[in-house]
């Protein structure tokens, strides 16, 4: 039975960190990168499965600003593979509805690539079935403190008062200012950790997390995360009676 059948509440926007390539790759005797060409095929399945099922939101982990501390040649492999990926899925992505964007500081990723993304953004910016972002050159603590950096210069300027800055406004300097809050939050590979990924965002996710490494992660895994999450009571800070009364 599908998730779609077999639960009522969907999450409207799903966060993923899709981890585990490496160890996927290193278990089958491939290389690295390997893992992560797996990985690549893995996210655009969900991708097509989340917008099938009606998810509006789905956010992927897919370079942090740490990753670029990983061995050059593992780096320069990742970015030829989003390259590539990029050029090659663009028109299954605007078939399957897919509106692409990105969050985190792609000023870093090389001309190509920023190019790349720039057309594929362009080209599905009239998707409307499902909205994916991309972390690229992400971290939360960068995202804040470009954020943070953006109010401070409009309150010296004198176009802020402090007194103004609330949740809303910050939360408007946020790389993900046009997006809800994760309702659902995905790790694969075993690890239990957020690793500087959509922090603030995820205050209330519910957390789902997964020993299935990435380029294994299946429809069938996506349904049983919903199974979960349609399990979960929300409370959002209040008392159990209070949400179901
Ligand atoms: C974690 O696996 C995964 C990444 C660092 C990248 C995730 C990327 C993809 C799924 C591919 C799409 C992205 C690009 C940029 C083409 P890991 O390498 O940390 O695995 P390990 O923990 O087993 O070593």
């Amino acid at each position: 039975m599908s998730a779609q059948t077999s639960c009522n509440t969907l999450p409207s926007h799903i966060a993923i960190i899709m981890d585990g390539n490496g160890r996927w790759a290193k278990a089958r005797g491939l290389s690295r990168l390997e893992g992560h060409r797996s990985g690549v095929k893995a996210a655009l399945d969900i991708v097509r499965y989340a917008g099938e099922l009606g998810i509006p939101y789905l956010t992927l982990y897919a370079f942090s600003s740490e990753n670029w501390n990983r061995p050059h040649e593992e780096v320069t492999g990742l970015m030829h593979l989003l390259h590539f990926y990029l050029r090659q899925e663009c028109k299954e992505l605007i078939a399957n509805g897919v509106s692409l964007r990105t969050i985190g500081d792609i000023s870093k990723l090389p001309h190509s690539v920023r190019d790349a993304l720039a057309d594929v953004c362009e080209k599905t910016k009239n998707g409307t079935r499902i909205r994916v972002t991309v972390a690229l050159s992400y971290g939360s603590r960068d995202e804040i403190v470009r954020a943070t950096r953006k109010i401070a210069q409009l309150a010296l300027l004198g176009k802020l008062n402090p007194e103004q800055i609330d949740e809303a406004l910050f939360q408007n300097y946020l790389d993900t200012q046009c997006l809800p809050d994760p309702d659902l939050f995905i790790r694969t590979g075993g690890e239990k950790r957020l690793s500087n990924f959509l922090l603030y965002q995820v205050s209330y996710a519910e957390l789902y997390l997964s020993e299935t490494a990435w380029p294994d992660f299946s429809r069938a895994d996506l349904d049983s995360a919903l199974a979960e999450f349609a399990r979960r009571q929300r409370r959002f800070g209040r008392t159990s009676e209070q949400v179901v009364g």
